[in-house]
């Protein structure tokens, strides 16, 4: 279905950072929903070119930015053979100038892995609109990212599922009251909540998550569950609140997004089917109400909503994460590279599932880097972790 314009709705001229990527995707299906809310200025991704060129022509974008710098004469051709009139624009400079570009106000950070980092901090310092679905960044680099978004005045609006629950039910919620409450956190539990045997997952076992359609990064982390870790140390960054009142509770059924519980004993919950398109809409819309394509939540359907406390011995990266943030310094920027590391060997086939948790466990035992300063620290610190932990992986091989 596709919306009319209230007369209070302003047009939005959005930059999408990994427009090739499932959360890419699903935002442009939700921008293609409201034509005249929203406009794509720049659209970006790796190496995928041919995909960014059909998006540059679908979503008529006025700049096309392909991440790996030796791709941009093939993407030129590709936007050429399409006659799509997107300018083409390559590398990591590029990736930075378009999310801080005047010809934008929002920008949806969903880049995979840090090498989100700089182009998200960017647009936080131009005080743009910064949709946030790229946690890896706010997990090695919180507090300078939280920095930014004041020093350009941005408004930041969380993507992810859980964190945009949160933000849905402490919105309206004296500030008082919000920074005493207690967040928790709703996982699925992945592939593998109930199986003992992991040793000879491969990755698509690892990938096929069974409520979420999701990048193979993420679906990884779903299934270590150090995707809820890493959402632990998001939600602190984001929320203000320390490790202490961050709770992880198991709901397989992924009705319940996160919940939120208050000083008087009220718990308030967001619920809906589990599709990104709602927080995306949520976010791109707000504080307006849009539509997002989204199924319906029919409860009488659901069947039993359950939950229950996470297995933290066999599943030992929520342990890892919980650490890394109360340690602070770098030790979230060596977490987040240690797992990108191991979790890119598991795809690869290069490491076995059972071997990823070791593997970050291992770099952190091996390296605990002073707080970083500056992002340059944060890069150096990622480097060096990344670097240590391919040893151990390269030790590893099955
Ligand atoms: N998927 C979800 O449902 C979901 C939910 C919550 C949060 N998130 C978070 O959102 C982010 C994106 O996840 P996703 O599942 O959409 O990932 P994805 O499907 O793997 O897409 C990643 C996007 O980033 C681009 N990219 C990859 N490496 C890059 C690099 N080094 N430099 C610049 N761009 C790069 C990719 O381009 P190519 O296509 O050219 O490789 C693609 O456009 C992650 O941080 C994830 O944790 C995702």
């Amino acid at each position: 279905m596709v919306d009319s314009v209230t007369a209070a709705s302003v047009m939005r001229s959005v930059t999408i950072l990994g427009a090739t990527g499932s959360i890419g995707a699903s935002a442009l299906d939700v921008i293609a929903r409201h034509p005249h809310r929203f406009r794509v200025h720049a659209a970006t991704a790796q190496t995928n070119v041919a995909e960014l060129a059909d998006i540059a022509l679908k979503f008529t974008v006025d700049v096309a930015v392909i991440g790996d710098p030796t791709l941009e004469r093939p993407l030129r051709d590709a936007l050429r053979s399409r006659g799509a009139k997107a300018t083409a624009r390559a590398g990591r400079s590029a990736l930075i100038h378009v999310a801080q570009a005047p010809e934008c106000d929002t920008v949806l950070a969903a880049i995979v892995g840090s090498a989100g980092l700089e182009p998200t901090i960017a647009a936080a310092e131009a005080g743009k609109r910064l949709l946030l679905a790229n946690k890896e960044a706010i997990v090695c680099a919180g507090e300078l990212m939280m920095a930014a978004v004041k020093r350009g005045a941005a408004m930041l609006l969380p993507v992810d599922s859980e964190h945009n629950a949160i933000h849905q039910c402490l919105a309206g919620l004296p500030e008082s009251e919000r920074a005493t409450a207690r967040l928790i956190l709703t996982a699925s539990g992945g592939p593998f909540l109930k199986r003992d045997d992991l040793e000879d997952v491969t990755p698509d076992q690892a990938c096929a998550h069974p409520k979420w359609v999701m990048g193979r990064k993420i679906s990884v982390d779903s299934a270590t569950l150090m995707n809820k870790g890493l959402e632990v140390i998001e939600a602190s960054w984001l929320f203000q609140i320390p490790a202490d009142r961050i709770d992880i509770v198991i709901h397989p059924q992924s009705v319940i997004h996160s919940m939120v519980e208050l000083p008087d004993g009220s718990v308030l919950a967001q619920m809906g089917t589990p599709d990104m398109r709602t927080p995306l809409a949520y976010a791109l819309g707000w504080p307006e109400r849009i539509t997002s394509g989204a199924r319906r939540l029919h409860l009488e359907s659901a069947g039993p909503l359950t939950f229950e406390a996470p297995d933290r011995t066999r599943f030992r990266c929520l342990g890892y994460a919980y650490s890394a943030l109360k340690r602070g310094g770098g030790a979230s920027v060596v977490l987040n590279a240690a797992n990108e590391i191991a979790v890119e060997a598991f795809l690869d086939e290069r490491l076995r599932f059972t071997e990823i948790a070791p593997t970050i466990e291992r770099t952190l035992e091996a390296y605990d880097p002073p707080p970083p300063r500056t992002i340059a620290d944060v890069l150096d610190i990622d480097n060096e972790a990344r670097e240590r932990a391919s040893e151990f992986v390269t030790d590893k091989v099955p």
